[in-house]
């Protein structure tokens, strides 16, 4: 297993713990000051909630549907009036067992409940270990939008259980290769390369590489992290490829196109912008499509499974879509690019007229 991996923010550090057995997780639950409570995704309670609760005695277990709906207000008014009625107090803790949906949801509500108390993460997707269960970010969304309403509001703890990873529907395991191959384009060309060596079997899985897979790219976020907590500048790197992908997302209401799998397509069309403002090689550009080629995700709007409705990828609504984005300024449509394999730029301002021709060349693609 790898070494733990310390998230080294001045006064709020924490360590990213690996564990192959839930026996591990005992003493976590020793440490109790007071009620704690588990959100589990109902999916993994299916699988696993045995084991979860076996080894984390005393600990409360609440169930949260499997799906986008349940980052709402709605349901996280619902989970902290069973707080209070289970005896919930401001030294409890809450234990975070699912993927980004769970994770954000809980980590929000710890966030906000009582004015704040702690919570650890458990993230049981592939998605969740490299990218969303570290660094803070927690969110519900509203009408408005994604993510829309949240706080930054760092774990006590994450523990990663590599071993889950082997009953994950392939389709979100994709969306965490997705996530790692984003963090290895940003910051990483030797992951860049390990990535394009390794012989991987999507049948056979091999949770050896990624437990090592997760850990390189959790090294690099909680790096990231530390430097810049808030996304005042080099944090927003992690958001390569996703100013498409959330526009697709829009597009398709959230539900037929995975995160991943929307921020794969958002990624080939980013490499895309990247050459075309001058900043990326075609070979570079072309070793980004084999890639994810290579891990089974999709490349261009064709490949999303969706219904084909007309105009679902009109060039003007996607742009507007993208002008609506929450990290952009001023109006302008503002997009992360690479200078180079494993090396992101900061996002800059690109004209609606460059996109437009972008996007037109992204569209013969398919
Ligand atoms: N998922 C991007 C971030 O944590 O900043």
């Amino acid at each position: 297993m790898p070494a733990p991996i310390n998230v080294a923010l001045p006064g709020r550090e924490y360590d990213v713990r690996y564990s192959d057995s839930f026996a591990d997780l005992t003493d976590v639950a020793r440490e109790a000051r007071a009620a704690d409570f588990a959100l589990i995704d109902a999916n993994v309670d299916r699988f696993y909630g045995r084991d979860f609760r076996r080894s984390l005695p005393g600990v409360k277990f609440l169930r949260i549907a499997a799906g986008e709906t349940s980052k709402s207000f709605i349901s996280l008014e619902r989970i902290a009036n069973e707080l209070v009625r289970g005896g919930a107090t401001r030294q409890s803790r809450l234990f975070a067992i699912g993927g980004g949906v769970v994770g954000d949801l809980t980590g929000f509500l710890a966030g906000v409940f009582m004015r704040g108390i702690d919570f650890i993460q458990l993230p049981t997707t592939l998605l969740a270990m490299v990218d969303s269960s570290v660094g803070g970010k927690t969110a519900v969304n509203i009408k408005a939008g994604k993510n829309l309403v949240g706080v930054f509001h760092q774990p006590r703890a994450v523990i990663v259980m590599p071993r889950l990873l082997k009953t994950l529907p392939a389709r979100e395991l994709g969306c965490g290769l997705a996530e790692s191959i984003k963090t290895a384009l940003i910051a990483d060309a030797s992951l860049v390369h390990l990535l394009e060596r390794q012989a991987y079997d999507h049948k056979t899985r091999d949770i050896a590489f990624l437990a090592d897979l997760s850990a390189a790219c959790i090294r690099i976020k909680a790096d990231v992290v530390v430097k810049d907590e808030k996304e005042q500048s080099v944090r927003a790197f992690l958001n390569f490829g996703h100013t498409l992908a959330h526009a697709i997302e829009a597009r398709t209401g959230y539900r037929s196109v995975l995160h991943g799998e929307a921020v794969a397509v958002g990624m080939r069309f980013a490499a895309l912008l990247s050459r075309r403002l001058g900043h990326l090689s075609a070979e570079a550009e072309l070793r980004i499509e084999n890639l994810l080629k290579k891990y089974a995700l999709p490349n261009s709007f064709a490949d999303l499974k969706t219904a084909k409705k007309p105009g679902l990828w009109s060039n003007s609504a996607l742009i507007k879509l993208m002008r609506a984005d929450k990290t952009n300024q001023q109006g302008t449509i503002r997009f992360g690019t690479l200078a180079a394999l494993g090396e992101a730029r900061l996002p800059q301002p690109v004209s609606e007229q460059e996109l437009l021709a972008s996007l037109k060349e992204f569209q013969t693609l398919a």
